[in-house]
Formats: structure tokens, C-alpha cells, sequence
């Protein structure tokens, strides 16, 4: 089975795949494989001020997550990822527009799920897009529609689009369901099977929560591959189908932790030392344990790190007894050796 690891802002950052990834290797079932995002970039910022999204862009060596862009201006994501294909092209797996977003900030650029609402000036975007790229695969993210009333024509743009891309992943909710109700999985499998382009991959998405729910999704629905996002916050074995012990999750977690505080160092520290931002983008590479280590002994960027692990940290320890009042101690902590202490201090009794 293809399991996707849903491209998701301010989560899918280069340390939490990292983990997702190391967990899967050692305890994924081999029958299965795991395709990793990054988080979604945008398009003209990355052409005017490359540094703010920059850190969007980093990879892992090996890791060749597929990059997610958003963007509404034909003009500038024509010239944003000509550039990303001829001089990236080797740190990612493909390029994907997105067109599933429903946040403000996105649509106003008339990009995410804005550029549902004209659908045949979006068709020729995707058009001219896939076409000017000579080394990357191009895909798309996307929705169910932007509301009930839309499904018929979301359906056959879904269908045409799929003339132009390798892979089409569906999040089977409308843009007015937000993330309330069921997500329309007929609605993904009529996609699938009215394909333009057969060759084209479906990847399904929506609530599922455990990795139970995406075997009989994939059996049921017969798709490409499934996608999980909000179930993978915070427990990285969903990939692996396996609950983890709870020294194994103590393990999980501060190993994310370790990995987010010395990604932080590494990466203030290069902006500081570079002005050229092609060398902001080359970063991928070598992100090993020496360096990690390196980086943990003297952490200066600690307390945004820290700050930012908070969301993960909460959900790993969900459901824990005692994690409630644990949470309001740990809310005050911003010193990475005193968040490490009081993990390990939880996991103890
Ligand atoms: C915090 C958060 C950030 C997200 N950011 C993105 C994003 O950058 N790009 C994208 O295509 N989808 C994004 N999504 C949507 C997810 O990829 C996914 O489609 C959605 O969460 C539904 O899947 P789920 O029910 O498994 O969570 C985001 C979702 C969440 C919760």
C-alpha cells in the first residue's frame, strides 16, 4: 500500500519527516511504502523574498519529499517552478499546485482553493505548468469542490486535469465542509474511475485516523494510495500499523525533539552566513547525527523551537493519564534541556 503523509503547514517541516521516516524504516511493514510533502510554499514569496520561505524548501538527504506550492499568478508559478525544475530538481520526487487551501491568506492571492472557483482559467494554469517543467513530475492536491452543488463540475475538472499530472490527491471534503463531516470517498473513486489520463494516480483523503481505516479504504475504494494528515500529528506509527510502547514513544519524542531544536540551529546559522539564496535552498544534504549533535550542545534559537514542538509534544501524549496537568507545566518552559527532563520525567512514573 501507498501511504502518504499528507503536506500539512507548520507541520511537515523537515524534522518531522525525518522522524516519520526513521520510525517507518524500522517498523513499517515492507509490503508498504511512505510518501512525504513538504509543507506548502509560496510561490511569489519564494520569487521576492526567498529567505522567509526558504525553510519550506529544506530536505534531508535522500528524503525526496514532493514540494507543494501555492500560488494564484500564472506569470509568477510558470517562473517560480521553471526555476525550482532547473535547479532543484534533485532534491524532490515532483511539484504540486495546490488547489485544496481554504485559508484566507491563500485565497486572496486567488490561490488554494480559490482557483476552484474558475475552473477552466485554472485548467489551462495546470496546462502550461506541467507543460514547462522538464525534470519533475507535476501534481495536484485538491478537494471534493467548494460545496455540494459544485461536485458535478469539481469532478470533470478532476478528470480533465488529470491529462496534465502524474498524481491527483483528494481530500473528499468541500471547501464549505472545512473539516466538519464525512469525507466523500464515492466522490474520490468516480474521479478515478473517469480519469482522462488512466495512467494518472489517485491518492484518497479524509479522516482517517489509524492505519486499519486506510487498509480498508485502499481495499474498499481500490485507489493509488491514502493519504492521513491529522492522524499522523504526534504519532508517526500510524504508518507502521503497530501502537507504540511507551518507552518507544518517550524515544519517538524526544528524538523529534533533538531533531527540531538542532534543525533550528542549523538553519539560523546558515541564513546568517549566506546572502545568496540559491545557497538557502542547497541546504539539503547532510543533516547527521554529528551535526545534530553539534548543534544540540550550544542551541541559541532554542525558545522558537521549543515553542513551536509544543503541538506535537501535546498530541503525543494525548490520552496519557496525568497528561493534562503536565501540559500547564510544560507551557511555561521554553529551555530545550528542561522540556528534554520533564518528557523524560512524564514517561517515568
Ligand atoms: C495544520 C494543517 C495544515 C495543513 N496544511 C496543508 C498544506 O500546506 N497543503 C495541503 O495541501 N493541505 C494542507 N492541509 C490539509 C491536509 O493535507 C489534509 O488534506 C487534511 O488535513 C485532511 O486530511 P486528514 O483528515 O487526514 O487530516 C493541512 C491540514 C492541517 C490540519
Amino acid at each position: 500500500m501507498k501511504l502518504c503523509f499528507a503536506p500539512m503547514d507548520g507541520i511537515t517541516t523537515c524534522p518531522t519527516r525525518m522522524i516519520t521516516k526513521e520510525i517507518f524504516e524500522k517498523k513499517g511493514k515492507k509490503s508498504d511504502c511512505l510518501q512525504v510533502w513538504t509543507e506548502f510554499m509560496n510561490i511569489d514569496g519564494f520569487l521576492i523574498n526567498p529567505q522567509k520561505v526558504c525553510k519550506h524548501l529544506l530536505t534531508n538527504e535522500g528524503e525526496k519529499p514532493i514540494l507543494q506550492i501555492f500560488g494564484g499568478n500564472e506569470d509568477t508559478l510558470l517562473q517560480g517552478i521553471r526555476e525550482i525544475d532547473q535547479h532543484f530538481s534533485s532534491f524532490f520526487s515532483g511539484i504540486e499546485l495546490n488547489t485544496w487551501c481554504p485559508s484566507n491568506s491563500v485565497m486572496k492571492v486567488w490561490g488554494g482553493s480559490d482557483m476552484m472557483r474558475d475552473k477552466v482559467k485554472t485548467l489551462k494554469i495546470i496546462q502550461h505548468l506541467s507543460e514547462s517543467l522538464e525534470n519533475l513530475p507535476f501534481s495536484l492536491k485538491s478537494r471534493a469542490g467548494l460545496n455540494e452543488n459544485d461536485k458535478d463540475q469539481q469532478l470533470a475538472f478532476l478528470c480533465e486535469a488529470s491529462q496534465f499530472c502524474t498524481m491527483i490527491s483528494i481530500h473528499g471534503r468541500t471547501l464549505k465542509q472545512g473539516y466538519q463531516g464525512d469525507a466523500d470517498w464515492d466522490f474520490i473513486q468516480k474521479v478515478k474511475k473517469n480519469l482522462k489520463n488512466p495512467q494518472c494516480l489517485v491518492i484518497g483523503n479524509g479522516g482517517i485516523t489509524t492505519y486499519d481505516e486506510a487498509c480498508e479504504k485502499s481495499e474498499q475504494y481500490g485507489f493509488d494510495g491514502v493519504m492521513i494528515g491529522q492522524g499522523a500529528i504526534g504519532n508517526p506509527w500510524i504508518f507502521c500499523g503497530e501502537e507504540s510502547a511507551l518507552q518507544e514513544k518517550k524515544e519517538g519524542i524526544l528524538r523529534h525533539l533533538d531533531l527540531s531544536i538542532a534543525f533550528e540551529q542549523y538553519f539560523q546559522e546558515f541564513i546568517e552566513e549566506r546572502s545568496d539564496f540559491r545557497n538557502f535552498f542547497c541546504i539539503p544534504g547532510d543533516f547527521r547525527e554529528e551535526q545534530i549533535r553539534k548543534n544540540l550542545k550550544n542551541p541559541s534559537f532554542e525558545a522558537h523551537a521549543v515553542i513551536e514542538f509544543r503541538k506535537f509534544l501535546f498530541q503525543y501524549v494525548k490520552g496519557i493519564p496525568g497528561s493534562k496537568e503536565w501540559k500547564v507545566k510544560v507551557l511555561s518552559l521554553t529551555n530545550y534541556g528542561e522540556v528534554r527532563d520533564e518528557v523524560q520525567r512524564f514517561f517515568e512514573w
